[in-house]
């Protein structure tokens, strides 16, 4: 139970606290990983700490299906197809944009998990928010025209009820930065439905935590005034847990300046981090989100916004599975083709 709310316990928690020795040294900082790649089911991402709570207000509201939004290759929507699989329920994934041409990535993952992906293709009249909501509303006609109980779960899990997972991987983090001496740390974290960075947020403060937390946009969505954005999901979760306390504006530090212009898209300095943090800690990163982030992170090494000998804690939140989808393993593919040896057989 958290701030009077229930969930069903499903992952591998606490996931590990780990330090990077190589990266560290090349930065000349103290870089640490929290793995929320390997929380457990689907292969794993941030989105399972959220899911623990909506899985426990959908069985409350006996719910037999679950429905939710996304991109077409929405990482959130692969776990929700997840534990809609491990709990017996049926699941759709509402998604309005092009097909990607290949059932690959998350979308191959779904499918696997027996969810169904409505790709709702824009029709250049109506606009995105119209056709997901006609689409959703479509699906859930449909489950209650065969007697199912549909349960919808927002885009990105990011709510009030989903934030508190990450509220509750706050107090984990804290817990174990304690335990591993980790002073002064700051935790640098992807941004995208915010509702990660929100729940840490709130269980940093709400916990007196000394730990602090900086976030990474990785589109154009929060801008021109991230924090004002942040701040009304603050406001609306403030209500939501009966906090004693408000943020104001200037609490939130969410930086624009790493998303390069739009979401999901192929950014080859972006890659190079990826092949850099693989080639010297075996860490595999995603394109859309975590890449993005941890290229701001090399980034403000170089500008000084992390200073030489901070204690930083990337929160890795999964997404790998996108490098598979034809937009980022092509340029990959073109990338790395250079170090495959293909030897003839000899006559
Ligand atoms: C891999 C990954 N990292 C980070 C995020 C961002 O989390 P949030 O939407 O809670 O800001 C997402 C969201 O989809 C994600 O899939």
């Amino acid at each position: 139970m958290l701030l009077g709310h229930e969930k069903v316990s499903f992952l591998h928690l606490p996931t590990p606290l780990d330090h990077l020795p190589a990266v560290s040294r090349d930065l000349g900082i103290n870089l640490y990983v929290k793995r929320d790649d390997m929380t457990g089911l689907g292969t794993g991402g941030n989105k399972l700490r959220k899911l623990e709570y909506f899985l426990f207000a959908a069985q409350k509201a006996g719910a037999t299906a679950l429905v939710t939004v996304g991109g077409p290759q929405t990482n959130h929507g692969r776990l929700t197809a997840a534990v809609a699989a491990k709990y017996g329920l049926k699941c759709t994934i509402v998604a309005v944009g092009a097909y990607p041409g290949e059932i690959s990535a998350n979308i191959l993952l779904d499918r696997m998990m027996g969810c169904e992906v409505y790709l709702v293709q824009p029709d250049g009249d109506a606009s995105e928010a119209e056709l997901e909501e006609r689409a959703v509303r479509e699906t859930f006609q449909k489950y209650e025209s065969q007697g199912d109980v549909p349960y919808f779960i927002p885009m990105g899990g990011s709510n009030e009820l989903g934030a508190l997972g990450y509220y509750e991987c706050a107090q984990e983090i804290t817990a174990q930065a304690a335990e591993q001496k980790i002073d002064d740390a700051r935790i640098i974290t992807a941004v995208g439905s915010e509702g990660t960075y929100m729940g840490l947020f709130i269980g940093l403060k709400d916990t007196k935590s000394p730990v602090r937390l900086t976030g990474i946009a990785i589109s154009p969505s929060h801008e021109p005034d991230a924090a004002a954005r942040a701040k009304g999901y603050f406001d609306q979760c403030h209500d939501f847990y009966n906090l004693d306390w408000v943020a104001e504006k200037e609490d939130f530090e969410i930086i624009n300046d790493y998303h390069w212009g739009a979401y999901n898209n192929p950014v080859k300095e972006v890659r190079e981090a990826i092949y850099y943090l693989a080639r010297k800690e075996a860490i595999i990163l995603d394109p859309c989100y975590t890449g993005k982030a941890f290229y701001g992170l090399m980034q403000m090494v170089k500008t000084g916004a992390i200073k030489q000998g901070e204690n930083i804690i990337f929160l890795h939140t999964g997404g790998t599975a996108g490098i598979n989808g034809p937009i980022h393993r092509i340029p990959m593919e073109e990338d790395l083709k250079d170090g495959i040896i293909i030897k003839k057989p000899a006559k």
